[in-house]
């Protein structure tokens, strides 16, 4: 059969390894996909660059219209990131009758229902494995894997810069500026660093893992986001010491008053195997009606794991250009017309337990005025520390952990703690979730 010819938009960390992958492994590939694949061009910023990988077949532009507008190029992969370019790029690729594989997550999560509505309209395929969780087949996995099943809820470490960051500061104590600069030297880190510690694009994957899971549109607006930046050693410290990992979870939960969709650091138990992914890793715990929990690690970020996805997805894009479109696996999941509408919770509606942390002065009566106030918000503590000299007057450290409580009640009775004199500053706080 006929070889199906492919261009590239981008070449950097995720690109190179792409082709690198696809020229090492071409014989398996052709095997499988049933066609060679033939990467004819690419579009790069600085052609003159060296490469580490062969490109001598390849023709280099600048342009990466030139790429979508290219005649005999029938698969179009796009591997820059952010979505401005990208954005008009695909749409313009869809237009000319062009398939897609992207491994970007903004692109997706902003625009993608816009994307697969014009995409399904053409007859067209756009794939996505690679924007969530590099390398780990999740969307696969959800989206074919678990397909008899009503999903419950999904958890994941999603962002490896963040789990690595996390991760290094528990094992040597150093500190986070240090620990990211070395997660962007190792090609982890987005070129918008922000977005990996803030929260960002975990919420980018999460928008894209929540729809798939429940059969409801993209809709990144309504994500709840926090990152990594406000955790110190020492939370990370006590949370070990209570039997706990500091993890950046995305969490998604469908309830019976709408969905939780939320991105935030969260203490789980050490015992959860999810507990103990480390380093760059990713991780999805995945609770179904009818399996019950599924969990799928692997590498979550770098060149050869990435292009690991973005390479099974042009094996399929391949396989299933002869497909009738009407057949083909759904974009999202459920068929365009089944996606529905359900409300997305606010965080202050959400239930679960917290670990906090407060300096306060070492006085006869602080613990009663806080659990007082804590008593009145209808918050019941489960587990209180103190760390410190234990002087009187001095500044002590206190630990304490709820039970399960509505987030609207603690943000309230928070603000009263504050507000004492005997307690200083703000108190750190970090959701748990048992993940059981
Ligand atoms: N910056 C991302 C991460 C890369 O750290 O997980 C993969 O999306």
């Amino acid at each position: 059969m006929k070889a199906v010819n492919i261009g590239l938009i981008g070449l950097g960390t995720v690109g190179s390894g792409t082709l690198s992958v696809l020229q090492r492994n071409a014989e398996e590939i052709t095997r499988r996909a049933g066609r060679q694949i033939h990467v004819i061009a690419a579009a790069v910023q600085d052609i003159s660059k060296p490469r580490a990988v062969d490109t001598s077949a390849l023709h280099l532009t600048r342009d990466p219209f030139e790429i979508v507008n290219h005649p005999d190029i029938e698969i179009v992969v796009e591997l820059v990131g952010g979505d401005n370019m990208p954005l008009e790029a695909v749409m313009t690729a869809l237009d000319n009758g062009k398939h897609i594989v992207t491994a970007n997550k903004a692109l997706i999560a902003l625009h993608g229902n816009d994307i697969f509505e014009k995409a399904q309209n053409k007859g067209l395929v756009v794939a996505f494995e690679a924007a969530v969780a590099g390398g780990i087949p999740i969307i696969k996995s959800i989206r074919e894997g678990l397909s008899a099943n009503r999903i419950e809820w999904l958890a994941g470490i999603i962002n490896g810069t963040s789990n690595y960051i996390l991760t290094q500061m528990e094992e040597s104590g150093r500190d986070f500026n240090d620990v990211l600069a070395e997660a962007q030297a190792l090609g982890y880190a987005e070129a918008d660093p922000s977005f990996d510690i803030d929260g960002t694009d975990a919420a980018h994957k999460l928008t894209i893992l929540a729809s798939i899971a429940f059969g409801i549109s993209l809709q990144f607006e309504n994500v709840y986001r926090e990152g990594i930046t406000e955790i110190s050693s020492e939370d990370i410290t006590h949370a070990r010491e209570l039997g706990y990992r500091i993890k950046h979870l995305g969490i998604a939960r469908k309830t019976d008053n709408g969905v939780e969709l939320r991105v935030h650091p969260t203490l789980i138990p050490q015992k959860r195997l999810i507990a103990n992914v480390d380093g760059v890793m990713n991780a999805i715990l995945v609770q179904s009606d009818a399996v019950g929990p599924t969990l799928y690690y692997g590498a979550g970020a770098g060149s050869e794991p990435t292009a690991s996805a973005v390479v099974a997805d042009l094996i399929d894009v391949v396989r299933t250009i002869t497909t009738d479109p009407g057949n083909r696996v759904p974009h999202l999941a459920f068929h365009p017309d089944a996606i529905i509408d359900l409300p997305i919770l606010p965080m202050d509606e959400i239930e679960t337990a917290y670990y906090l942390r407060m300096s306060v002065i070492n006085q006869p009566g602080v613990m009663a005025s806080i659990a007082m106030i804590f008593g009145d918000s209808d918050i019941s503590i489960d587990t209180i520390l103190q760390k410190g000299s234990g002087q009187p007057n001095e500044n002590v450290t206190i630990i304490m952990l709820t039970q399960n409580t509505r987030e609207r009640n603690l943000v309230k009775a928070l603000k009263q703690v504050e507000s004492l004199n005997t307690v200083n500053g703000r108190v750190m706080r970090v959701r748990i979730e048992q993940l059981s």
